[in-house]
């Protein structure tokens, strides 16, 4: 039996990869800061799939959490087969408007912990010659706007560089860039999402679906929606100042606020 290992498993994006990963029969360990959420997450998996479901508690913007993921990660007894790096939050605010406590926070979140943990995994990984990776990124990586979109970019072009470099290794390393998904994600932010059309919006379990099956093909990006595909193609294709201007304007317009 494997075991995958989810940073944010209990929210959104991360509990729907620990439900589809539980389904598979995979072991897991559930990574977040609410240990009493975390816990009841991992007694209704086990009893509902009868998988083991550890659960580890961190919070990934201190050294101490950080380290202690890296610790099992580590554990050459108890191998991790899979890590999804996935915990992630949003800042409410234009550039300037949030304080720098708040961006330094989501850097350490978003890159030095993803760094820390894909590396903790990798080394073990390669030494076994399997396992996978999958770093939970966003279409903001495409789009010149604001630390959030900036970190979600260092994520896509590390991980991709990764997944060349261990080319071969039998660990394979997989950016995951959402669209918006209905999750906790913006209303912990404090950000309204009225304005975001209906059709913007993707499933948290078929996000997973779509994503588990390109990490399968070996693909080292998945963007995993036909909509979000075409965005993120136009916007590759369209000069950096046109899309840094739709991004300014419609992007706010039509996006949360
Ligand atoms: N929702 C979207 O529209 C969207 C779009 C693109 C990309 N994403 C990305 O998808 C990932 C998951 O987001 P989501 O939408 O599922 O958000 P969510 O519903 O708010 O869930 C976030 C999860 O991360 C955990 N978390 C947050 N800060 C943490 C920390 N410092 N240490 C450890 N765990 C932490 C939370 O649990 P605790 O509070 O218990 O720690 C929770 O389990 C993020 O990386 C986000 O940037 C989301």
């Amino acid at each position: 039996m494997t075991t995958a290992l989810i940073t944010g498993a209990t929210a959104g994006i991360g509990a729907a990869f620990a439900r589809r990963l539980a389904a598979d029969g995979h072991n897991l360990v559930l990574v977040a800061r609410d240990e009493k959420r975390l816990r009841e997450q991992a007694t209704e998996l086990h009893d509902r799939h009868r998988v083991e479901a550890e659960v580890l508690r961190a919070d990934l913007s201190e050294e101490k959490g950080i380290e202690a993921v890296e610790a099992r990660l580590s554990d050459r007894k108890n191998p991790v087969d899979l890590l999804v790096n996935n915990a992630g939050f949003g800042n409410k605010g234009r550039y300037l408007e949030v304080s720098m406590a708040d961006e330094l926070t989501m850097l350490k979140v978003h890159c030095e912990a993803v760094l820390r943990l894909t590396s903790a995994a990798a080394a073990g990984m390669r030494e076994r010659r399997r396992g996978g990776v999958v770093n939970v990124a966003s279409v903001a990586a495409f789009v010149p706007r604001g630390t959030y979109g900036a970190s979600k970019a260092w994520v896509v072009q590390f991980t991709q560089g990764a997944a060349r470099d261990l080319a071969g290794s039998g660990v394979r390393l997989m950016a995951l860039c959402p669209g918006f998904v209905r999750t906790e994600f913006h209303q912990r932010a404090g950000m309204g999402t009225e304005n975001v059309p209906g059709w913007m919006w993707l499933d948290a379990d078929k996000l997973v679906d779509a994503a588990l099956k390109d990490l399968a093909r070996g693909k080292s990006l998945s963007i995993p929606d036909p909509r979000y595909k075409a965005l993120t193609g136009l916007m590759k294709l369209a000069p950096r100042r046109a899309v840094s201007r739709a991004s300014a304007t419609t992007g706010r317009r039509y996006g949360p606020n």
